[in-house]
């Protein structure tokens, strides 16, 4: 008897072990679970950048805002806001991103100028300062080592541009409406003392002029980027000088196809008349042109590389450690500098331009 109750005793004591086992693995789940919770909290703990933009009612700056947040996703919180193309709004902004203490920023200024100020807040708050777009001016750049700038060479952009009208020019002799051996163009600038604006209307038409065409100018006005300006700029172009015009620039799409509204309007891409517009930015309604016909050609402004060499950096910089290649991805020139280059693109590659 007393050999039972030791057995039934042994038995019992077997079962609440095993039953204990059982409990400990309940206990695993539950600290799979607070492991979780961790998991969740250190998402919460994601780096926050600031991302401030010059005005969001601008088509490029668009495409490159939606790629900042998709290379954002799983990596970091970008808080991105309108400047509202004030620079006043935009440093109240980036006061605003100071006092919430961001661990980077990125800035897309309002204008190019005001980066210094930006620059001495950002460095007193130790938050480093990605600029994209707009270029600051170098001595400014230079006012501290957490400090840098994505863009790409707008020499570049005015000469592919102005190769794609060289070599439009050069196959079709009837381009030369008035036969006197001359191309007489419009311009339609951007804003004024962007570099983008100033340097593609300067090496647009040095390309051509290195291709051996001779070219004067009939007209050239600031459309500031805008669609409906270019279109009210081209009809006013089109007033004074009429089919004396024979090829159109604009320094980017919007305004590109700005022009291409006025043209249509005087008849133009219809039986038979034509007259070459070029562009810069491959923006989807720009490559729609061009599929049309109506665009004779454009240069892809990469917003999706710009974006994501911004957002790397400013990751990277966020975490408190030195961009390089490797954990950027991008070549850094100058310990300051990412370039990202542009491409040209006509019917026969555009599929290159992907935004
Ligand atoms: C240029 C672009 C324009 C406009 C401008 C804004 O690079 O070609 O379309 O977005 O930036 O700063
Ligand atoms: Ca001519």
């Amino acid at each position: 008897m007393r050999k039972l109750v030791t057995y039934l005793i042994l038995i019992v004591f077997v079962i609440s072990v095993a039953l204990a086992g059982c409990g400990s693995s309940s206990n695993t789940t539950s600290t799979s679970s607070s492991q979780q919770n961790t998991a969740n909290t250190s998402e919460k703990k994601l780096p926050v950048i600031g991302v401030a933009i010059y005005k969001f009612d601008d088509t490029f700056m668009t495409s490159v805002r939606d790629n900042i947040a998709k290379a954002a996703e799983g990596k970091a919180k970008v808080d991105i806001v309108d400047s509202q193309n004030s620079q006043p709004v935009q440093n109240d902004k980036v006061d605003l991103f100071i006092t919430k203490k961001v661990n980077a920023l990125i800035i897309n200024p309002v204008d190019r100028t005001a980066a210094g100020t930006i620059i001495d807040k950002a460095k007193q708050a130790n938050i480093p300062v990605v600029f994209i777009n707009r270029e600051p001016l170098p001595d400014d750049l230079k006012k501290w080592d957490k400090v840098y700038y994505v863009g790409a060479k707008a020499e570049q952009s005015g000469t592919l541009q102005g190769e794609i009208m060289a070599d439009y020019w050069k196959s079709h002799p009837e381009a030369d409406k008035n036969h006197d051996g001359v191309m007489q163009y419009v311009m339609l600038m951007g804003e004024p003392g962007h570099q983008d604006a100033e340097l593609r209307t300067k090496y647009s038409i040095e390309a051509v002029k290195e291709a051996g065409i001779k070219v004067q100018e009939l007209a050239k006005d600031t459309a500031m980027w805008d669609r409906v300006k270019a279109q009210d700029k081209m009809a006013a172009f089109l007033a004074a000088y009429g089919d004396k015009i024979e090829a159109v620039f604009a320094n980017n799409d919007d305004m590109a196809l700005g022009a291409i509204e006025a043209l249509k309007a005087a008849g133009y891409f219809k039986n038979g008349k034509y007259i070459p517009v070029v562009g810069v930015d491959a923006t989807v309604p720009g490559i729609q042109a061009l599929k049309e016909g109506t665009l004779l050609g454009t240069v892809l402004n990469d917003a999706k590389n710009q974006a994501k060499a911004a957002f790397m950096l400013a990751y990277v910089l966020a975490q408190g450690q030195t961009p390089t290649k490797e954990n950027i991805g991008y070549d850094i020139t100058d310990g300051k500098y990412v370039w990202i280059p542009y491409v040209k693109i006509t019917l026969d590659n555009i599929n290159d331009a992907t935004q």
